[in-house]
């Protein structure tokens, strides 16, 4: 017999805690392989894959390796990658300009992927840090990172991953416009049926680092390139991480310009920008679960400090509570292999 308390307790909580089927009844939020993108990279060579050291159990992957990965991911039920491409120090000029090459890495990636996997969908990157020798999203002229300029780049670029057979493009570059400038570039080509993925809410973020490192993508400090007086952080075109009311005005810039789908970036120190970014949209919000974040519950877990599992599926969970639609993150394969269907 349980001792009764000199006080009343009418409502108990506990109630709905009590057995694990009442909480799987009880439970708010669903998280499922339906949710999540596998960002992937992609390098130059044959049958090779290179694990990025600041993100263990995570490969850069040439472009054969990458299509059987992706066969992978198609049967693991993962209904989309996200590419990034790894490219050579030489092939990155003060312009950027190997990244209209039609012939290169990233077209020859997306047109391997779509014929060995059609169903799945490709999620192409365009912004020019992979490309740029600067490090930087855009254009630089004058030391600063040029909109406008950035802009007609950006819709060449979209109309050559569209072309290689992207199903999405995603602009990850936070220049002013660019939404609506690649819209109209992709419908005036006859590409009216490749959505936009906006990264609406990116924030310059020192959670960067372990992708930076995956593609040796770093902005370059003035030390590397004195004459240029380049800025060494994104700061002038990715939003302050103070700021969350400004996130709600990007997403309505954004869904005016015609965005399908909308990102906030990074996810877990930004789960209150998730919240009110799915408040006022009514197209699906993703959060991208950077490599920082996949980067430190890795180490602990190595440390022995964390449960890599289970804190990282908590973090996965927490992003779909705080509102996201889909997730992309570097867990994305072991969650849909080992971690959800159990
Ligand atoms: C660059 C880009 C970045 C990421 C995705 N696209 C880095 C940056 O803005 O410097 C980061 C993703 C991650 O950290 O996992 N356009």
């Amino acid at each position: 017999m349980s001792s009764s308390p000199d006080y009343e307790i009418p409502i108990r909580p506990r109630r709905l805690r009590s057995t694990k089927n009442i909480r799987r009844m009880a439970r708010e939020t669903r998280l499922s392989t339906d949710n999540l993108i596998a960002p992937q990279f992609v390098m130059d060579g044959e049958n090779e894959r290179e694990e990025v050291s600041s993100m263990p159990g995570v490969y850069r992957r040439t472009i054969d390796r990458l299509v059987d990965h992706a066969e992978t991911l198609q049967d693991l039920g993962i209904p989309a990658v996200a590419l990034f491409p790894a490219l050579p120090d030489p092939l990155k000029t003060p312009d950027a300009e190997h990244a209209l090459d039609p012939d290169h890495l990233y077209p020859n990636a997306i047109r391997a992927l779509k014929d060995a996997v059609p169903e799945l969908m490709v999620i192409t990157d365009t912004a020019l840090d992979p490309y740029n020798a600067d490090g930087h999203d855009g254009i630089v002229r004058d030391g600063r990172i040029d909109n406008d300029a950035t802009i007609q780049v950006m819709c060449q670029m979209a109309i050559l991953h569209a072309e290689a057979g992207a199903d999405i493009i995603a602009p990850s570059d936070m220049m002013d416009g660019r939404v609506g400038a690649i819209r109209d570039a992709l419908d005036s080509s006859g590409h009216t049926d490749v959505a936009i993925l906006a990264y609406t809410a990116k924030y310059s973020s020192n959670y960067y680092a372990p992708f930076r490192d995956a593609l040796d993508s770093a902005p370059k400090s003035e030390a590397e390139a004195p004459e240029k007086e380049l800025p060494d952080d994104k700061d002038t075109y990715q939003m302050d991480p103070a700021n969350g009311e400004e996130a709600v005005r990007e997403l309505r810039l954004d869904l005016d310009e015609g965005a399908d789908m909308v990102m906030v970036k990074p996810a877990l120190p930004y789960l209150d920008v998730i919240h009110r970014v799915q408040a006022h949209s009514d197209v699906p919000v993703a959060a991208y679960n950077v490599s920082g974040e996949y980067a430190m519950i890795k180490a602990a877990a190595q440390n022995g400090w964390l449960d890599g599992k289970a804190c990282a599926m908590e973090a996965l969970t927490g992003i779909r509570r705080a509102g996201a639609n889909l997730i992309l993150t570097y867990f994305a394969e072991d969650a849909a292999r080992h971690w959800l269907s159990k």
